[in-house]
């Protein structure tokens, strides 16, 4: 799905680069998203927060799975 008409970026695109732990100021430098008509921004943003919420919690299960076997 496009989510930046302006500068035709999709969700993927979005997901990939948030996934990777980048965020809003960054991926907005480097796709161009809400960087014209603005538009876009509450829908990205919500993209990489989703984003963002999820590795941090598959991040503090790796880390409670780790703590857990290394008892
Ligand atoms: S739709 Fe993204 S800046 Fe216009």
């Amino acid at each position: 799905m496009i989510v930046c008409v302006c500068h035709r970026v999709s969700d993927k695109s979005i997901v990939q680069h948030a996934l990777e732990g980048k965020g809003f100021d960054e991926i907005q430098f480097e796709l161009g998203v809400a960087s014209q008509c603005g538009r876009c921004e509450d829908c990205a943003r919500d993209i990489i927060d989703t984003c963002h919420a999820q590795s941090g919690a598959a991040q503090h299960g790796w880390q409670a799975v780790s703590l857990s076997l290394s008892r």
